[in-house]
C-alpha cells in the first residue's frame, strides 16, 4: 500500500467497536444465563477468534448485520471443543479464555499463530497453577500450544509483577470457578473493562486502588451491550487531525474509560488541539466525540503510571513525537516488547527508515523531534498497530511511503485505510 502526503484532512468518522470491549462480551456473555446482545461489535480478525472459539465450545453464536447475539450457557454449560482452540493473532482471546478454560472439568488445547507462539503465557499459567489448574505448554516453553487441564480452583491473592488486564482479567474469571474469592493487585491500575462489565453481568467484584476481589459462583445474566467506539483505533486519526496541515476532524461516539484515555492526557501535554463534545455514557462507559484540530505540537515525557493507560497507542504516539519540537522520552514501557511486534524494535527501525532521530532504550525510546521525515519502505512486522501508525506518518512525510503487508489491520480495523482515503482532501 503506497500512501501520498496529505495537503488537508476534513470530514468526520465514527471509528469502529472497542476490541477489548468486543473480546469481552462475547467471552462474558457465552458463560452467562440468557442472550446477550451486542452492536458495534468490532468485526476485526482477534475478536472473530473470540467467537469461533466460543462456537468451538458448543456456544450458539449469530452475526447478523453487524449485530452479534450470543446464547449463553451460564458458568458451567460450555462443553469440550474435538480440536485445539485456534486464536488466531489474539492475546487478548488467549490470556482470558484460559482463565475461563482454567474453570472447566475438562482438558483443551490452546494455539495461535506464529506471532502468539512467541508471546509470554507465563505470567498467566503461574496464577491458573497457584489457582490448582494444570497448564503445561507442549513445546518445552511458557508460550502456546498450551495445555490447560481445569478443574477444582483455589480462591488466591496474586500480585501480579505487570499492569495487564489480560494478566488481571485471566485470574478474575477463573476466580469464577474458584472455592472462595479471589483477588489481584497490579502495579498501576491497567484498562477495567472486565470490572465494568462483569459487575454488569451480575458478578461480585469490589475495587480498591490497583487491586480488585472477585466473589466466585455468581448467578451470571445476559445483556445489551452497545460497544463504544475504540480509542485505540481513534488514536491513528487523532494524531493524522493534529499532524497534517488544515485539518479538522470530528471522531464521533469514542470510548474515554480513564484507563484508556492517556492518548489524551499526551497529546494535551504536547499542545494538542482536541475537543471533547457530547460527553455521555454508554453500557457503563464513558463517550464522547472528539473534535481535532492541526496543531504544532511540543515534546513531552510518556512515563509511569500513564504507560497502561496508553500502551497500544505508543507507535502512534512516537509518530507524534517525531513530528512535535523537542526531545520526547518514552520508559517504563518495555511490555512494547511482547506485543504482536517487539514494538520498541519495529518503531524505531521504521522511524529511522524515514529519517528520525530516535534511538531505542531498555524500557522504551527516545525522540529528537521535527526533522524532515522522507518517503521509506515499511515492514510492520505483522503488526496492525504499526501499519496504521506510519500510515499516518506517510501522510505527513515528503514522499509519503510505502506500507508492506498493509492487510495485517484486519486484526483491530479492517477498513482503515478506506476511512483515513475518505478524510485526505484531494
Ligand atoms: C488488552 C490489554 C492490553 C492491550 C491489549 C488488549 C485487553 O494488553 O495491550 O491490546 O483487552 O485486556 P496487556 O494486558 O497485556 O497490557
Amino acid at each position: 500500500m503506497i500512501l501520498k502526503p496529505a495537503k488537508s484532512l476534513k470530514g468526520e468518522l465514527t471509528v469502529p467497536g472497542d476490541k477489548s470491549i468486543s473480546h469481552r462480551s462475547v467471552m462474558f456473555g457465552a458463560i452467562a444465563n440468557g442472550c446477550t446482545e451486542v452492536t458495534h461489535f468490532l468485526e476485526g480478525a482477534d475478536c472473530l477468534s473470540t467467537i469461533s472459539c466460543f462456537q468451538n465450545m458448543g456456544i450458539s453464536i449469530e452475526n447478523t448485520a453487524g449485530r452479534i447475539i450470543i446464547h449463553g450457557k451460564g458458568l458451567h454449560g460450555l462443553r469440550r471443543p474435538d480440536a485445539a482452540l485456534d486464536v488466531g493473532n489474539s492475546g487478548t482471546t488467549a490470556r482470558l479464555l484460559s482463565g475461563i478454560l482454567a474453570g472447566q472439568p475438562f482438558s483443551t488445547v490452546l494455539t495461535g499463530d506464529a506471532s502468539i507462539q512467541k508471546r509470554p503465557m507465563g505470567r498467566i499459567m503461574k496464577p491458573l497453577r497457584e489457582m490448582g489448574a494444570d497448564v503445561q505448554g507442549l513445546h518445552g516453553n511458557d508460550c502456546a500450544p498450551f495445555q490447560i487441564n481445569g478443574g477444582s480452583l483455589h480462591g488466591i491473592r496474586y500480585l501480579s509483577p505487570v499492569a495487564s488486564a489480560q494478566v488481571k482479567s485471566c485470574v478474575l474469571l477463573a476466580g469464577l470457578y474458584a472455592d472462595s474469592p479471589t483477588s489481584v493487585t497490579e502495579p498501576a491500575l491497567s484498562r477495567n473493562h472486565t470490572e465494568l462489565m462483569l459487575t454488569s453481568f451480575g458478578a461480585d467484584l469490589a475495587s480498591r486502588d490497583t487491586s480488585v476481589t472477585i466473589q466466585p459462583n455468581p448467578h451470571l445474566h445476559g445483556q445489551a451491550i452497545d460497544v463504544p467506539g475504540d480509542i485505540s483505533s481513534a488514536a491513528y486519526f487523532i494524531a493524522a487531525g493534529l499532524l497534517v496541515p488544515n485539518a479538522q476532524i470530528l471522531i464521533r461516539n469514542v470510548g474515554i474509560n480513564p484507563t484508556r484515555d492517556g492518548i489524551l492526557r499526551a497529546a494535551q501535554a504536547m499542545h494538542a488541539n482536541i475537543e471533547k463534545l457530547n460527553i455521555h455514557e454508554t453500557s457503563g462507559e464513558p463517550v464522547c466525540d472528539l473534535l481535532v484540530t492541526s496543531s504544532s505540537l511540543c515534546a513531552t515525557t510518556i512515563a509511569g503510571d500513564l504507560i497502561p493507560a496508553l500502551i497500544d497507542e505508543i507507535p502512534i504516539l512516537a509518530v507524534m513525537a517525531a513530528f512535535a519540537k523537542g526531545t520526547t522520552v518514552i520508559r517504563d514501557a518495555a511490555e512494547l516488547k511482547v506485543k504482536e511486534s517487539d514494538r520498541i524494535a519495529s518503531i524505531v527501525t521504521n522511524l529511522k527508515a524515514m529519517g528520525a532521530d530516535i534511538t531505542a532504550t531498555e524500557d522504551g525510546m527516545v525522540i529528537h523531534g521535527g526533522r524532515t521525515l522522507h518517503y521509506a519502505e515499511i515492514d510492520p512486522c505483522m503488526d496492525h498497530r504499526i501499519a496504521m501508525a506510519f500510515a499516518v506518518a506517510a501522510l505527513c512525510a515528503q514522499g509519503g511511503a510505502k506500507i508492506r503487508d498493509a492487510e495485517c489491520v484486519t486484526i483491530s480495523y479492517p477498513q482503515f485505510y478506506r476511512d483515513l482515503h475518505a478524510l485526505v482532501d484531494k
